[in-house]
């Protein structure tokens, strides 16, 4: 699957596992001035119900605990890549588990890398094997996990399977999510840092999960004050473990986590991960 290029020639970038997955590069000067070397922009890495699918479903569930009752439920993605997250939410919310799943609907996607929108709204999400039996565990209808259960929710080309991962052997398919889930989201290009003040305040969930790392530090603070001034009391942000509080990537600054509390937030009952002002 190609992925149309960045025109702008500061950036370059190389597909990786699941094709259209990019890593983008930005070039930058050396201190001499004269060198060009490259940093890293962003990845688009993302898959469904990251990290594991039972974290996944334990978070799933406290959003339903967070938010009693029937009233709407504002949910962002505000780096959404090609929707992994949003999708995994909407299975999860679409087979039964969630007494009133329409007041969550319809979850705002935003991510500022054009390309990845644009690959997000065409709709094709290159999904593994262990992908494919996890959504089929969230949507079973019954004690058996079967393929066919998938249908409703994806069209999958299983005739054309691509080996995609670096080591060991994986196949991974195209799937197209059927409308039953493209319904149900709205992709559009935002930049976080500047798109914060569209969070409606009140019963507001965002998902700012495996990002936080590219903003480079003053810009992390700032966000995470921008959140909380906009957010009403009872709003809440998902942020992710693998990758938000890693102090490598971090580079020895404090973890997002440590950062959301000392702004303000505080974790949610029980439930790792989430915020909540
Ligand atoms: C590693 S992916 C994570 C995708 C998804 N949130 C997840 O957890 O799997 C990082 C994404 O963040 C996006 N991104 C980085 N900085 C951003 C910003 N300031 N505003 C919006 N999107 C941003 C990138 O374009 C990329 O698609």
């Amino acid at each position: 699957m190609k992925v149309a290029q960045i025109n702008n020639t500061d950036y370059r970038y190389k597909t990786s596992f699941k094709g259209i997955i990019r890593t983008v590069w930005r070039k930058t000067p050396s201190p001499n001035g004269v060198h060009l070397i490259d940093t890293i922009k962003h990845k688009n890495n993302s898959w469904m119900f990251r990290p594991n699918v039972r974290e996944c479903i334990r978070q799933y569930n406290a959003f339903s605990k967070l938010f009693p009752g029937t009233e709407k439920v504002n949910v962002y993605d505000c780096a959404c890549s090609l929707g992994y997250g949003v999708y995994g939410f909407l299975l999860w919310l679409l087979s039964g588990h969630e007494k009133h799943p329409e007041r969550f609907f319809p979850i705002i996607a935003k991510d500022y890398d054009e390309d990845i929108i644009k690959a997000a709204r065409e709709g094709l999400l290159p999904l593994n094997e262990d992908e494919i039996w996890n959504i089929c565990d969230v949507v079973r209808k019954d004690d058996v996990i079967k393929k066919e259960d998938l249908d409703e929710f994806f069209h999958v080309d299983y005739n054309n399977s691509e080996n995609m991962l670096i080591g060991t052997k994986c196949y991974g398919y195209m799937a197209k999510p059927t409308k039953i889930l493209t319904d149900k989201v709205q992709f559009s290009v935002a930049d976080i840092r500047e798109d914060y003040v569209n969070i409606e305040p009140h019963r507001s969930l965002v998902w700012a999960t495996n990002f936080w790392p590219y903003m480079g530090k003053e810009d992390r603070y700032k966000l995470a004050q921008n959140l909380y001034n906009q957010f009403a009391k009872g709003s809440a942000i998902k942020i992710s473990d693998d990758f938000d509080n890693n102090r490598i990537c971090l580079q020895d600054s404090k973890s997002t986590a440590e950062l959301l509390l000392d702004t303000g937030f505080h974790p949610a009952d029980g439930i790792k991960n989430i915020f909540v002002k």
